[in-house]
């Protein structure tokens, strides 16, 4: 039985992780700390756990093995690398870090102190995607020339523990980034794991549409993003973000290849959908996307795949190593913004 911990008691340490911690049956929530001490309690009181008075106390007890960090996106890296310090085994929550240097630190962090860590990229465990990315690897479809995907809600201050327009997810210091590493990153990386290639350059275009604080004034971050991405194997495509898709989320993207086109969630009943070049059309029904709409997010498959990387030594596809290059995409992404020029990687 692995002890664990939940640092940040928020919306997704609530329905993920401590929902599919419950459910496994290695773990034992041994331990939960977040600085708002009621959110903590009130966490605690639903899914056990003792309630530590800071991050630094539960990661120093020596009882715990495994630790989830579900803060802000600025507090990722100091939480992580000292959890690795002290022997845990660490998920983190995407993104991974806020600069390139500091990915760079916690990764090294977890090969100097031999613990794992994985970054939750859960998008790479939904049914429809570990489909597809069987049929691409298979060959059958020939290779990916193209693509779009497109990840956009109504923004995070619906989901957010603070439902507020005053959320830590519109101000740098908190989160460093706004839509396009929020939710771009999971489609950018979804993009490298499906097409099996690594991204050659970037440009991308940023903006602060819609989004406001209390008084009015604009949010810190970007709320729309497109990017367009050039890979080394030459598939070209586009990933595009929004916190303003206020009528309805799209979780969705299309792959064009050789022999045919693969498409993910675009259908309410059919997750995956192949239409061949000759115009056969093959649909599987798998799974629903998980939205930020849903009540009970219990099978994202993250927290299973953290514990049994743990117990059985394997790799992952979450591990950190892989999930390092999709956050050189986004910081390559960000210097596109802000000079408006194509990026090498
Ligand atoms: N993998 C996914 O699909 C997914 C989905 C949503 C959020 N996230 C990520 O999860 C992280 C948390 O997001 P959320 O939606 O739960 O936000 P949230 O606002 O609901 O919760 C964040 C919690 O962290 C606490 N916190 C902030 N800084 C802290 C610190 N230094 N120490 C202890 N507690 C601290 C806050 O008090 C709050 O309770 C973010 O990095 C976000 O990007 C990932």
């Amino acid at each position: 039985m692995l002890n664990v911990g939940i640092i940040g008691c928020g919306s997704i340490a609530r329905q993920r992780h401590a929902a599919e911690y419950k459910h496994n049956e290695n773990t034992n929530i041994a331990g939960v700390f977040d600085v708002s001490r009621e959110r903590a309690e009130s966490m605690a009181a639903d899914f056990g756990g003792k309630v530590y008075e800071s991050a630094e106390a539960l990661i120093a007890d020596p009882s715990i093995d495994a630790v989830s960090v579900c803060v802000a996106n600025a507090y990722h890296e100091p939480i992580t690398i000292d959890a690795l310090n002290h022997g845990k085994h660490v998920l983190c929550e995407k993104p991974m870090a806020i600069t390139l240097a500091e990915c760079e630190a916690m990764y090294e962090a977890s090969q100097k102190n031999g613990m794992r860590l994985l970054i939750d990229h859960n998008q790479r465990l939904t049914p429809a995607h570990k489909k597809a990315k069987e049929i691409i690897a298979s060959g059958e479809l020939g290779r990916v020339i193209s693509f779009s995907a497109t990840f956009g809600h109504k923004g995070p201050e619906m989901w957010s523990a603070d439902k507020s327009s005053n959320t830590w997810f519109f101000k740098k210091n908190a989160a460093a980034f706004g839509s396009m590493a929020d939710l771009g990153i999971h489609k950018i990386d979804l993009m490298r794991y499906l097409i099996g290639a690594d991204v050659k350059n970037v440009f991308s275009r940023m903006a602060t549409l819609d989004k406001k604080f209390p008084d009015g004034t604009p949010i810190e971050v970007d709320d729309n993003s497109v990017e367009i991405l050039t890979f080394d194997n030459g598939a070209l495509g586009t990933v595009t973000t929004s916190w303003t898709h206020y009528a309805e989320e799209c979780n969705a993207s299309t792959l064009y290849c050789e022999k045919g086109t693969i498409k993910l969630y675009q259908d309410p009943t059919y997750s995956l959908q192949i239409v061949y070049a000759d115009g056969t059309k093959v649909n599987y029904q798998l799974d629903r996307i998980q939205t930020n709409d849903d009540k009970q997010q219990t099978s994202s498959g993250t927290i299973d795949l953290f514990v049994d990387s743990i117990l059985t030594g394997k790799p992952s596809v979450l591990d950190a190593a892989d999930i390092i290059k999709s956050m050189r995409v986004v910081f390559a992404c960000l210097e596109s913004a802000d000079s408006g020029r194509i990026v090498d990687l």
